[in-house]
């Protein structure tokens, strides 16, 4: 059956669709041997070769998804030109070319999704599926409530508002406060530039759930595959 060269390219764990058309328009993707560029082509992947990056596709791979729990210090990228550690070479035994499911920072651990699934890549990550993402943010000092209140409510962030989001405060010392913070955004370190605009830099920062997909007790540096019913989980308690 022909279908559109991106959605091939995602369903084959390429990435998300829009990673896919990058690929396209860099020229990276080829049909029996011939560069396509163009985003509207139509192809069957069972009757032509379609390479990305000079390797073949196979898109009836099996689906697979993983949760990690992803340790300080290691990049979510699938390759670091600084030669830093990559949360893929944590995944001993998985054979099929995963990617992660959005980003963590470097400085962040717990739970990253690894999927070779591009749709289900792109369902997690479309701001309209607002999937929530919970974090436990160490704060140095301690955030007065009605700070709190702003975060929750929304602040201007770089020019546009944040969405209301859910904050608790778990623990508070002299020094620093725990605060559990749930968004279904995804902008780049939004949780540290959250708490920086009322004035409490992030000392530590986890992630611990997607949707009701919980981390639990799983320890750093592991992971476990996920069944149906994990991945309802995301989507569950929208
Ligand atoms: N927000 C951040 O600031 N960093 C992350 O890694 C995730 C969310």
């Amino acid at each position: 059956m022909k279908e559109r060269l991106q959605k091939i390219l995602a369903q084959a764990g390429a990435g998300s669709r829009r990673t896919a058309e990058i690929y396209i328009s860099e020229g990276r993707v080829t049909i029996d041997g011939q560069v396509v560029t163009d985003m509207g082509v139509k192809v069957d992947p069972a009757l032509h070769d379609i390479c990305l990056n000079g390797r073949s596709i196979r898109s009836s791979e099996e689906k697979i998804h993983i949760l990690l729990h992803k340790p300080v210090g290691y990049v979510t990228t699938l390759s670091d030109p600084q030669g830093r550690p990559i949360v893929t070479s944590l995944l001993t035994g998985i054979s099929q070319r995963v990617f992660p499911v959005g980003r963590l920072d470097l400085d962040t651990s717990g739970a990253l999704l690894l999927t070779n699934d591009g749709d289900l890549a792109q369902r997690i990550l479309h701001p309209s599926f607002e999937i929530t993402k919970t974090y436990v943010a160490r704060v140095a000092g301690r955030p007065a409530a009605a700070d709190i209140n702003r975060l929750a409510a929304g602040i201007d962030l770089e020019g546009r508002r944040t969405s209301p989001a859910q904050l608790q405060v778990l623990r508070q010392t002299p020094r620093y406060a725990e605060v559990q913070i749930i968004i279904h955004e995804g902008r780049k370190r939004q949780v540290r530039k959250m708490f920086a605009a009322i004035g409490h830099k992030v000392l530590e920062l986890k992630r611990i759930a997607y949707g009701n997909l919980k981390l639990g007790s799983l320890p750093a540096g592991k992971f476990r595959l996920l069944g149906e019913k994990d991945i309802e989980k995301i989507f569950a308690g929208r």
